[in-house]
């Protein structure tokens, strides 16, 4: 079987009612802000690849270098029998696609399944994965995390699962959102199950920043890319000579924050909306928090959302961490 299935294709077609919404709750709060999730239009997609090329910007070297090296002992700890790959924001499943040539070479019986909100990613993904692998098992979905949590929960049937959340994308979520979120997917999977996440760890603070303020300005892109996707899908006005791009530290928090920041006072209609916003000069926009994570928070946070940690994989500078977890008893 292979293909590519819309699971909810009724919150793709929501998706601009959602945006209008969010556009008009953010910017009319104090501080204003947006959230992350609309960075990841098709030329946010494509800036963020970009980004993951970047010598500033470790992370994705330093996970591909960890599934690498230990694909194997990963693999083997999540145990034999057929096995479903469900990849939670797929993207472009590139660091997946060593999971998967290992379970070939291994002559596993396997499925994957890239979860994604970008339909192009997902059709994408079905297709490389089919050619690089042929005979591959592999359905792909269109949906939310919380969409993808749903369909994991319907779909309990006698396989064995690994779900793989990678690439640091929990760092998107805040610690209480990361709970909810995880929480709902240990009680989605059955006790044995194995998920795979991707933590960044804490490092030097300029190191930190600098890998989202690159110096040739392509994290500032696909930051500013968020006003453009407001001028494109919501008639807004956004100047974006006038809004400048500021990552930032934030050590109570453990995240890196990135913001839009009016360079001076400005009202920006934005025509969907019937309505204009205006800006005091060096007012933000809050867009982004990266968090980072210590070893001793992986585990705290594994223990809060029904898991028990089973092994760690580092790269080897120990900038990165993918945490393998499996579903505790029920009880907990
Ligand atoms: C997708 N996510 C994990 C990236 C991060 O590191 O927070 C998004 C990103 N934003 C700016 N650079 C990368």
């Amino acid at each position: 079987m292979s293909g590519c299935r819309v699971l909810d294709g009724g919150a793709q077609r929501d998706a601009a009612r959602e945006l209008a919404a969010d556009v008009a709750a953010g910017l009319s709060s104090t501080p204003k802000s947006l959230p992350s999730k609309w960075l990841y239009d098709a030329e946010g997609s494509r800036l963020f690849r970009r980004i993951t090329e970047l010598a500033e910007y470790y992370p994705t070297r330093a996970e591909a270098e960890i599934l690498r090296r230990h694909r194997d002992d990963i693999l083997a700890r999540v145990g034999g029998g057929p096995l479903d790959l469900v990849d939670l924001g797929a993207g472009d499943g590139r660091k997946t696609m060593l999971l998967l040539e290992w379970l070939r070479h291994e002559g596993r019986d396997f499925r994957y399944v890239p979860i994604d909100i970008s339909e192009a990613a997902v059709r994408g993904l079905v297709g490389a994965a089919s050619d690089r692998l042929p005979g591959l098992q592999v359905e792909g979905l269109v949906s939310q995390y919380a969409a993808g949590i749903d369909w994991l929960r319907k779909e309990r049937g006698a396989r064995r699962r690994l779900a793989l959340f990678l690439g640091s994308s929990i760092g998107n979520l805040t610690r209480p959102q990361a709970e909810t979120f995880l929480r709902g997917l240990s009680r989605a999977l059955a006790e044995g199950d194995h998920v795979l996440i991707g933590f960044d760890l804490k490092k030097d603070i300029g190191r930190l920043v600098r890998a989202y303020d690159d110096r040739h300005g392509v994290t500032a892109q696909f930051n500013l890319n968020l006003l453009a996707r407001i001028n494109r899908e919501l008639g807004g006005r956004f100047d974006l000579t006038r809004f400048r791009h500021y990552a930032t530290w934030d050590v109570a928090r453990g995240a890196v924050e990135s913001w839009l920041v009016s360079t001076e006072a400005q009202a920006v209609p934005v025509e969907a909306l019937g309505r204009a916003f205006a800006f005091e000069a060096w007012e933000g926009i809050h867009t982004e928090y990266s968090h980072k994570y210590l070893e001793s928070d992986v585990i705290a946070l594994a223990d809060a959302s029904g898991f028990t940690v089973e092994a760690g994989f580092t790269d080897r500078r120990g900038w990165f961490l993918d945490s393998l977890w499996r579903v505790g008893p029920r009880s907990r």
